[in-house]
């Protein structure tokens, strides 16, 4: 089994979550196309979706979903969404695709935030993938130097804006053993929208494709 399937598995298995018929909160990136196929098969039942981003809107409305702005939505029921890394807590990088504050902002939103993913992506210690962190344009080298002086090595994501209209640096070399005091820190930096530590609102179930089947991680 490839990670795409096991992506795939775990996407549909989310489907069990989405019990009513409201608004369901919808991520980005490839486990989250697979989890828009899915919900595409019961969008009569549900009212529509908020989604994180403009190539997760497209998918969405192409499927003959409706969405909605966030500020016209009363709290979401459930969030879906993938991860670049989760540890046992359900403490998640996120961002690899580019659109974490969108991300963070409707899984701060939402009652419950179910994650899926392969079953790559379960780790001891985040870090490994680099942590993306959105800034605005003007402030790239500013709080790069910022990132140095905490111990990481920053990368300017080139080429990519983000739906927001601002930068990615991407930052290396990290063994997060505090997520929730390190995504503080880093958002305390004045130029940084937001980074892809989701600490301080983690993950509430983690599902887990694998060749064995559908894992169910509860926060431990
Ligand atoms: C998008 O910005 C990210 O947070 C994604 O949720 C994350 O990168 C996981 O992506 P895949 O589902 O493509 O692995």
């Amino acid at each position: 089994m490839n990670a795409d399937e096991m992506k795939k598995q775990a996407a549909w298995a989310a489907l069990e979550y989405i019990k009513g018929d409201g608004i369901v909160g919808v991520g980005t990136g490839s486990t989250v196309n697979h989890f828009i196929d899915a919900l595409a098969t019961i969008k009569d039942r549900i009212e529509g979706a908020v989604s994180s981003s403009e190539a997760s809107t497209a998918k969405l409305e192409a499927n003959g979903i409706k969405v909605f702005d966030l500020n016209d939505c009363n709290e979401i029921e459930v969030y879906v969404d993938g991860a670049d890394e989760s540890n046992s807590l359900l403490e998640l990088i996120k961002g690899g695709g580019g659109a974490l504050t969108r991300e963070k902002i409707i899984a701060a939103a939402s009652k419950q935030f179910v994650c899926i993913a392969d079953a790559s992506k379960l780790v001891d210690i985040l870090g490994k993938f680099p942590l993306p962190v959105e800034v605005i344009p003007m402030a790239r080298s500013y709080v790069a130097r910022e990132i140095v002086k905490l111990g990481g090595q920053p990368v300017y994501r080139e080429g990519v804006i983000t739906d927001n209209g601002n930068v990615i640096l991407d930052v290396h070399g990290l063994e997060i053993m505090e997520p929730i005091k390190l995504e503080k820190t880093l958002n305390d930096s004045v130029g940084v929208v937001t980074n892809g530590l989701f600490a301080m609102r983690p993950a509430d179930v983690l599902l887990l494709g694998s060749p064995e089947g559908t894992k169910t991680v509860l926060a431990k």
